[in-house]
């Protein structure tokens, strides 16, 4: 296995870790697909983020068996989807993840997304922390949460999820619920860190900082993901933007060039994004 420097860690409120950067998976498939998770864990990745409704959790199990690290050095999150909120689906649904991934916990598990239509995410909760209580999940978070329905679980359960998985990146920059979060001892996770098709590679403030910094501008964006304490799970399927994606723990932005850099942001009052991933309907 190469050579990679450590990557930090954030302590969670539960006691568990996870790492300052985790890999995206979706929508890595098949042989492929296994060979750039092989390559991202090689790169010294140890936290790989699936759901069932990636379709890939299979090849995220076969992916950890053919780096050969040990199972306790890789973290796993998978996520519970939309149709199986009620309480024995989510028991099963968290079950079927295991199956699938052929492992006998998952590091974290996150409902993908609250469908506040369907209004069964309490339930769906429930489930998770009971499944934590049993040790099947190690950890317990959600996913597309607003503040209401952060709420809501916390004030039905008295337990507090360890991260929202929310989107995140220049373009979109959460301000509002990056502070919840921090009031209420909730790690942010950031899908899309890069702003997938609106990454702002050629924004200004990032090539700028990435000239003075000598690094480029997807270390720029990633690093400014670290230095607001997000934690960003970039997907790449190439292993030089792999290996680029997680060495950002070696400069610093100044405080001007994050605030530069946050002001991209547009805050219309909607998800910017409209990836598949997200549809409500899952
Ligand atoms: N919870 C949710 O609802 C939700 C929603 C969406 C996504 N997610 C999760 O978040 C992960 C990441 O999100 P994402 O894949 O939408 O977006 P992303 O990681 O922001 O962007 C991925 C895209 O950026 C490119 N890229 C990666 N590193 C780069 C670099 N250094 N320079 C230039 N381009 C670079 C990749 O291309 P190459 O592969 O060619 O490098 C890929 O096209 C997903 O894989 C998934 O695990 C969760």
């Amino acid at each position: 296995m190469a050579e990679h420097a450590t990557i930090p860690t954030y302590k969670l409120h539960d006691g568990n870790t996870l790492p300052a950067i985790g890999f995206g998976t979706y929508p890595l498939k098949g042989g492929d697909g296994i060979g750039a998770m092989v390559s991202a864990l090689e790169a010294g990745y140890r936290l790989l983020d699936t759901a069932v409704n990636y379709e890939n959790e299979t090849e995220v199990g076969e992916a950890l068996r053919r780096s050969g690290l040990p199972r306790e050095e890789v973290q796993v999150a998978s996520k519970l989807p939309g149709r199986h909120h009620g309480y024995d689906d989510a028991v099963a649904s968290v079950r079927g993840s295991l199956d699938r991934l052929g492992l006998e916990y998952v590091d974290l598990h996150l409902i993908h997304w609250p469908n506040p239509s369907v209004d069964k995410y309490v339930e769906a909760w429930r489930a998770l922390v009971d499944l934590q209580k049993d040790g099947l999940v190690r950890s317990i978070g959600v996913s597309n949460f607003t503040i209401e329905h952060l709420g809501r679980i916390i004030d039905a359960t008295g337990v507090v999820p360890v991260v929202n998985q929310i989107e995140l990146h220049p373009r979109f920059p959460q301000p509002e619920m990056r502070s919840a979060h921090e009031r209420l001892g909730i790690r942010t996770e950031a899908w899309s860190p890069m702003g997938k098709r609106n990454a702002p590679l050629e924004e200004e403030v990032v090539t700028a900082a990435a000239s003075r910094l000598g690094v480029t501008p997807g270390q720029v964006i990633l690093r400014w993901h670290v230095q607001l304490g997000s934690l960003p799970i970039p997907k790449s399927a190439n292993p030089d933007r792999q290996r680029q994606n997680l060495d950002v723990f070696g400069f610093e932005l100044t405080d001007d060039e994050v605030a530069a850099i946050s002001s991209l942001g547009r805050y219309d009052g909607r998800l910017f994004g409209g990836d598949p991933d997200v549809h409500e309907e899952m």
